[in-house]
């Protein structure tokens, strides 16, 4: 007989650290956006993995990418060239600026390439450029940097001394923005839709001043698209909402990637405009498995399929169409204070923090996230269909009339 979950419940914790507050369910198998737990429990995944799963679970390209790379090389120091990586830089070049890519395993690992870099520029025409400004509600990754960006001084508890030169401010203040851009600033990283901040967006003539501070002080703007890239909001990257005067995008001169990119396989990337990527000379920087060329292939493969199957089309249109059902569902108005988003990255903001709602909503066979204590977080694979959508939808909607505040 299989073994039940609470008894492998009991066994993970047993050996395996509780950072995570995990919920006592085992999952065990997957297929597009459906999840089994070991007990045969049916869920519809509206949050992929915190977006890892952007193409679902087990997409089959993704499987015949993996197992046909598999048979053929795995890994080889990066001493050496692997077409696998080659390829996925150059669909990067071809869905975003031109760049070039440096390969890690996680959304904070090149988050601290990024900053690397910054510094590298910071300091090679001779400044004194190593400083950080990030944005109040942002988040960076936990590495001991990434921390001290990270706009939010919880993640900072018991981990004091915090690493220096990063400055948090408000992010909508142009002003206390500028004012914290001095002279010995390297960056400025902020996510194009900051994510477990709740999922904020930014106004395009905001980030168009960031970009113009940037450019006249010399400091790198860095784009966090860890959560945004790879066509969750529906354009391939989200910083291209962002456009100036003339339509032109807004560009930074470093994207971070993470998450989605491995479509659930650990790759991060850290993109950067060839002129500043020039500074990261051997010896500077390294990660000994990163863009092994079964992730680096299951990268490309997740980029073409998003192309392929044109997704970033069906997350606008989804997107679209889900946030004006829950803006205008009358059984939940008096509880929803504000429906935003782009694409298939939805925030629900409650009134009041709800009780245990990521539990209710899972014993009606849905997974949603829970962040900034009020914001129901949706970000479900961008190849779910129109009527697994609707169906989440419902679901989600039960739940919220239901729950208690907490
Ligand atoms: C915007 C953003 N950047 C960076 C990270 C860190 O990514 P990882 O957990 O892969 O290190 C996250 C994780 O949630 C994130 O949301």
């Amino acid at each position: 007989m299989a073994e039940s979950m609470s008894a492998l419940v009991e066994r993970a914790n047993e050996v395996i650290i509780g950072n995570y507050g995990r919920l006592p369910v085992v999952m065990e198998r997957g297929e597009g956006a459906w999840v089994w737990d070991s007990a045969g429990t049916r869920y519809l995944d509206l949050f992929a993995g915190f977006g890892g799963a952007i193409l679902g679970h087990c997409h089959p390209a993704l499987v015949a990418a993996v197992q046909k790379q598999s048979g053929r090389l795995w890994h080889v120091g990066n001493t050496f060239h692997t077409l696998p990586q080659i390829e996925l830089a150059e669909r990067l070049n071809q869905h975003a600026f031109k760049g070039q890519a440096f390969f890690c395993h996680s959304g904070a690992e090149a988050n601290e390439a990024a900053v690397k870099l910054a510094r590298l520029r910071g300091m090679a025409d001779g400044g004194k450029r190593w400083k950080t400004v990030s944005l109040h509600k942002s988040f960076h990754g936990r590495t001991l940097a990434m921390i001290a960006a990270t706009g939010n001084p919880k993640v900072r508890d018991g981990f004091g001394p915090v690493v220096p030169g990063f400055v948090n401010v408000d992010p909508l203040d142009f002003s206390a923005i500028k004012a914290a851009a001095d002279d010995e600033t390297a960056c400025i990283i902020m996510e194009p839709i900051q994510g477990e901040g709740g999922v904020n967006l930014f106004p395009g003539d905001h980030v168009q001043q960031i970009r113009h501070l940037c450019d006249e002080k010399g400091i790198s703007l860095i784009f966090d698209e860890v959560w945004t890239g790879c066509g969750r909001t529906g354009k391939w990257f989200g910083h291209q909402y962002f456009t100036d005067s003339a339509g032109q995008v807004i560009e930074p001169d470093i994207m971070t990637l993470g998450k989605a990119i491995g479509g659930g396989l650990p790759v991060g990337v850290m993109y950067a405009k060839p002129q500043i990527a020039k500074l990261m000379v051997p010896g500077k920087h390294g990660c000994t498995l990163g863009g092994n060329p079964i992730c680096a292939s299951a990268a490309a493969t997740v980029l073409d399929v998003i192309q392929q199957e044109n997704l970033t089309d069906n997350a606008t249109t989804l997107g679209e169409k889900a946030m004006t059902r829950l803006r205008e569902e009358k059984r939940i108005s008096q509880k929803v204070a504000q429906v935003r988003g782009h694409g298939l990255f939805l925030g629900i903001e409650l009134r009041q923090p709800p009780r245990q709602i990521v539990e209710r909503a899972m014993e009606k066979g849905v997974i949603i996230n829970l962040t900034a204590q009020k914001v129901i977080r949706l970000a479900p694979p961008i190849n779910i269909s129109s009527d697994e959508l609707d169906k989440g939808l419902e679901l989600v909607i039960q739940t919220i009339a239901e729950v208690e505040p907490a």
